[in-house]
Protein backbone atom coordinates (compact mmCIF):
# COMPACT_ATOMS: atom_id res chain seq x y z
CA UNK A 1 0.00 0.00 0.00
CA UNK A 2 1.10 3.43 -1.02
CA UNK A 3 1.14 6.23 1.66
CA UNK A 4 -0.04 9.27 1.32
CA UNK A 5 0.18 11.93 3.84
CA UNK A 6 -1.12 15.84 4.14
CA UNK A 7 0.96 18.56 5.58
CA UNK A 8 -0.83 21.41 6.56
CA UNK A 9 -0.88 24.79 7.17
CA UNK A 10 -1.04 28.81 6.28
CA UNK A 11 2.44 29.04 4.87
CA UNK A 12 2.32 32.70 4.91
CA UNK A 13 5.10 32.69 3.75
CA UNK A 14 6.59 29.16 3.56
CA UNK A 15 9.77 29.07 5.45
CA UNK A 16 13.25 27.09 5.05
CA UNK A 17 11.37 25.09 8.12
CA UNK A 18 8.76 24.13 6.06
CA UNK A 19 10.70 23.01 3.33
CA UNK A 20 12.76 20.89 5.58
CA UNK A 21 10.16 19.15 7.21
CA UNK A 22 8.28 18.73 3.60
CA UNK A 23 11.60 17.27 1.94
CA UNK A 24 11.65 14.97 4.70
CA UNK A 25 8.35 13.93 4.38
CA UNK A 26 8.96 13.33 1.06
CA UNK A 27 11.86 11.02 1.34
CA UNK A 28 9.73 9.40 4.50
CA UNK A 29 5.72 8.87 2.42
CA UNK A 30 5.44 7.97 -1.30
CA UNK A 31 3.65 11.21 -1.61
CA UNK A 32 2.85 14.30 0.46
CA UNK A 33 0.47 17.00 -0.42
CA UNK A 34 1.10 20.46 1.04
CA UNK A 35 -2.31 21.46 1.80
CA UNK A 36 -2.58 25.19 2.35
CA UNK A 37 -5.79 26.27 4.56
CA UNK A 38 -7.89 28.72 2.77
CA UNK A 39 -9.08 31.67 4.74
CA UNK A 40 -6.51 30.88 7.65
CA UNK A 41 -5.93 34.96 8.15
CA UNK A 42 -8.22 37.54 7.30
CA UNK A 43 -5.75 39.99 6.02
CA UNK A 44 -2.59 37.51 4.67
CA UNK A 45 0.58 39.33 3.54
CA UNK A 46 0.86 36.60 0.35
CA UNK A 47 -2.42 35.72 -1.51
CA UNK A 48 -3.41 31.94 -1.45
CA UNK A 49 -2.23 32.22 -5.70
CA UNK A 50 0.68 33.68 -4.61
CA UNK A 51 1.43 30.98 -1.65
CA UNK A 52 0.64 27.71 -4.66
CA UNK A 53 2.69 29.77 -7.04
CA UNK A 54 5.80 30.08 -4.37
CA UNK A 55 5.30 26.54 -3.08
CA UNK A 56 4.89 24.92 -6.53
CA UNK A 57 8.26 26.29 -7.82
CA UNK A 58 10.34 25.28 -4.88
CA UNK A 59 9.01 21.83 -5.01
CA UNK A 60 8.99 21.48 -8.40
CA UNK A 61 12.59 19.37 -8.55
CA UNK A 62 10.18 16.89 -6.24
CA UNK A 63 7.54 14.82 -8.08
CA UNK A 64 6.36 13.22 -5.25
CA UNK A 65 5.07 16.83 -3.41
CA UNK A 66 1.53 18.21 -4.61
CA UNK A 67 0.69 21.31 -3.24
CA UNK A 68 -3.36 22.13 -2.76
CA UNK A 69 -5.51 23.83 -0.90
CA UNK A 70 -8.43 23.30 1.62
CA UNK A 71 -11.50 24.66 3.22
CA UNK A 72 -13.36 23.38 5.94
CA UNK A 73 -12.07 20.26 8.40
CA UNK A 74 -8.95 19.15 8.31
CA UNK A 75 -9.59 15.60 8.60
CA UNK A 76 -12.22 15.87 6.00
CA UNK A 77 -9.94 17.12 3.35
CA UNK A 78 -7.71 14.02 5.06
CA UNK A 79 -10.50 11.36 4.13
CA UNK A 80 -11.28 13.03 0.88
CA UNK A 81 -7.60 12.70 -0.82
CA UNK A 82 -7.59 9.12 0.61
CA UNK A 83 -4.84 9.64 2.48
CA UNK A 84 -3.36 8.02 5.86
CA UNK A 85 -1.18 10.79 7.55
CA UNK A 86 -1.02 14.17 8.34
CA UNK A 87 2.74 15.44 9.11
CA UNK A 88 2.89 18.41 11.78
CA UNK A 89 6.21 20.12 12.36
CA UNK A 90 7.46 20.49 16.13
CA UNK A 91 9.96 23.08 16.56
CA UNK A 92 10.36 23.18 20.65
CA UNK A 93 8.53 22.33 23.55
CA UNK A 94 5.98 25.42 23.27
CA UNK A 95 4.75 23.88 20.07
CA UNK A 96 3.22 20.88 21.98
CA UNK A 97 0.42 21.72 23.68
CA UNK A 98 -1.38 22.82 20.72
CA UNK A 99 -0.35 20.36 18.79
CA UNK A 100 -1.12 17.47 21.38
CA UNK A 101 -4.38 19.06 21.25
CA UNK A 102 -4.87 19.43 17.38
CA UNK A 103 -3.88 15.68 16.88
CA UNK A 104 -6.03 14.12 19.74
CA UNK A 105 -8.81 16.54 18.28
CA UNK A 106 -8.26 15.22 14.53
CA UNK A 107 -8.38 11.20 16.17
CA UNK A 108 -11.11 12.07 17.87
CA UNK A 109 -13.25 13.63 14.62
CA UNK A 110 -11.30 10.34 12.57
CA UNK A 111 -9.68 7.48 14.16
CA UNK A 112 -7.97 6.57 10.95
CA UNK A 113 -5.98 9.54 10.13
CA UNK A 114 -2.64 9.16 12.11
CA UNK A 115 -0.49 12.60 13.14
CA UNK A 116 3.03 12.42 12.44
CA UNK A 117 5.48 14.77 14.20
CA UNK A 118 8.81 15.62 12.36
CA UNK A 119 11.58 17.95 13.61
CA UNK A 120 13.09 20.45 11.53
CA UNK A 121 16.77 20.73 11.70
CA UNK A 122 18.06 22.51 14.89
CA UNK A 123 19.11 25.40 12.59
CA UNK A 124 15.11 26.02 11.99
CA UNK A 125 13.78 25.13 15.05
CA UNK A 126 13.36 29.27 16.11
CA UNK A 127 11.86 30.16 12.75
CA UNK A 128 7.87 31.32 12.12
CA UNK A 129 6.00 32.88 9.54
CA UNK A 130 4.95 35.11 11.83
CA UNK A 131 8.31 36.16 12.90
CA UNK A 132 9.65 36.20 9.49
CA UNK A 133 6.75 38.73 8.59
CA UNK A 134 7.79 40.87 11.23
CA UNK A 135 11.47 40.68 11.49
CA UNK A 136 11.33 41.31 7.20
CA UNK A 137 8.51 44.29 7.63
CA UNK A 138 11.03 45.82 10.30
CA UNK A 139 14.02 46.08 7.97
CA UNK A 140 15.75 42.46 9.52
CA UNK A 141 17.25 40.36 7.66
CA UNK A 142 15.73 36.73 6.59
CA UNK A 143 18.09 35.61 4.55
CA UNK A 144 18.50 31.66 4.90
CA UNK A 145 15.69 31.55 6.82
CA UNK A 146 13.22 31.60 3.83
CA UNK A 147 13.44 29.86 0.17
CA UNK A 148 15.18 32.87 -1.89
CA UNK A 149 11.78 33.43 -4.33
CA UNK A 150 10.18 34.10 -0.68
CA UNK A 151 12.76 36.66 0.30
CA UNK A 152 12.43 38.32 -3.41
CA UNK A 153 8.26 38.17 -3.16
CA UNK A 154 8.72 39.86 0.61
CA UNK A 155 10.84 42.69 -1.14
CA UNK A 156 8.48 43.41 -3.48
CA UNK A 157 5.76 43.22 -1.11
CA UNK A 158 7.18 45.88 1.43
CA UNK A 159 7.88 47.86 -1.47
CA UNK A 160 4.81 48.12 -3.09
CA UNK A 161 3.15 48.24 0.48
CA UNK A 162 5.23 51.27 1.44
CA UNK A 163 4.74 52.71 -1.98
CA UNK A 164 0.91 53.03 -1.33
CA UNK A 165 1.12 55.08 2.36
O1 LIG B 1 -0.11 27.15 9.80
P1 LIG B 1 -0.77 26.60 11.03
O2 LIG B 1 -1.46 27.68 11.81
O3 LIG B 1 0.21 25.85 11.84
O4 LIG B 1 -1.88 25.55 10.54
C1 LIG B 1 -2.97 25.21 11.35
C2 LIG B 1 -3.91 24.24 10.61
C3 LIG B 1 -4.22 24.74 9.22
C4 LIG B 1 -3.26 22.88 10.50
C5 LIG B 1 -5.21 24.12 11.47
O5 LIG B 1 -5.67 25.39 11.77
C6 LIG B 1 -6.31 23.35 10.76
O6 LIG B 1 -6.23 22.16 10.59
N1 LIG B 1 -7.37 24.06 10.33
C7 LIG B 1 -8.48 23.48 9.60
C8 LIG B 1 -9.76 23.44 10.45
C9 LIG B 1 -9.75 22.27 11.38
O7 LIG B 1 -9.75 21.13 10.99
N2 LIG B 1 -9.74 22.58 12.70
C10 LIG B 1 -9.69 21.59 13.76
C11 LIG B 1 -8.25 21.20 14.07
S1 LIG B 1 -8.18 20.12 15.43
Amino acid sequence: MSTLAVYPGSFDPLTNGHVDIIERGARLFDRIVVAMLVNAEKSPLFSMAERVEIAGTVFKHLPNVEIDTFEGLLVDYVERRKAQVIVRGLRAVSDFEYEFQMALMNRRLNGNIETVFMMPAEQYSYISSRLIKEVFSLGGRVHGLVPDMVEERLRKKVASLKARV
